[in-house]
């Protein structure tokens, strides 16, 4: 039964840079496997409508200070409140396309220094995508594109830092994409892709688990 639940879905995550262009290319996402008959949804971590969401959010906007180790529960903890439902999504057949996951949780904790595997520990059990996929763009080219706004983590010494970091967390199977492509050569690039992904979780795939 799992595997024909698991038979019209897939999640696939989005972690990046900042000013890469992926929230705007996972919405075209959603559109597409929707247009090939495929029920997909979009989600986005952090999911800033909930509670904790919200302590995020004020603490990104730099309405709020909160210690290092804080803020990096409060991301995971925004993952896990969100986690049962992204089962069911996904057992009922609708494909989730994730803008960031616990692969951006890990890259920005770590690059204020925090102990990597300690920023990876609290993401232990959360689901694992079928498939990642990275924007790849240097820091200072999308620093170029309009500009870091002022958020944060929107500098570009720290984005180097958060740069290096998904260098090590990247493995073989994440598919990189050259963001500085044309945005509508990222977006056949990425249908291709996305899609592949669809059609191979419909043969059925068991869930797995982070970090496997
Ligand atoms: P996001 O809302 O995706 O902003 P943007 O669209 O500008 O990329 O993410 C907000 C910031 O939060 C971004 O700088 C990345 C950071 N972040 C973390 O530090 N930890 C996390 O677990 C996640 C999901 C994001």
């Amino acid at each position: 039964a799992l595997a024909v639940q698991r038979s019209l879905n897939s999640q696939l995550k989005f972690p990046c840079l900042d000013r890469c262009g992926k929230t705007s290319q996972c919405s075209r996402l959603v559109s597409y496997l929707e247009g090939q008959g495929q029920s997909a949804e979009l989600w986005r971590f952090p999911d800033r409508s909930t509670s904790v969401g919200q302590m995020i959010s004020s603490y990104l906007s730099n309405t709020s200070q909160l210690d290092d180790h804080t803020i990096h529960l409060l991301f995971s903890a925004n993952r896990w409140e969100k986690r049962s439902l992204m089962e069911t999504k996904l057992k009922t057949g609708t494909s989730l396309i994730v803008d960031r996951y616990s692969y951006s949780g890990v890259a920005f904790s770590s690059a204020k220094g925090l102990d990597f595997e300690w920023c990876k520990a609290p993401e232990t059990g959360l689901l694992d995508p079928d498939l990642v996929v990275f924007l790849d763009i240097s820091p200072e080219k999308a620093a170029e594109r309009g500009g870091y706004g002022g958020e944060r983590y929107e500098q570009i010494e720290f984005q180097r830092k958060v740069a290096k970091n998904y260098e090590v967390l990247r493995d073989a199977s994440w598919k990189v994409v050259d963001a500085c492509q044309p945005i509508e050569d990222v977006e056949k690039q990425l249908q291709e892709i996305v899609l592949d992904c669809v059609m191979s979780c419909q043969k059925g795939k068991p869930f797995s688990h982070l970090w496997s």
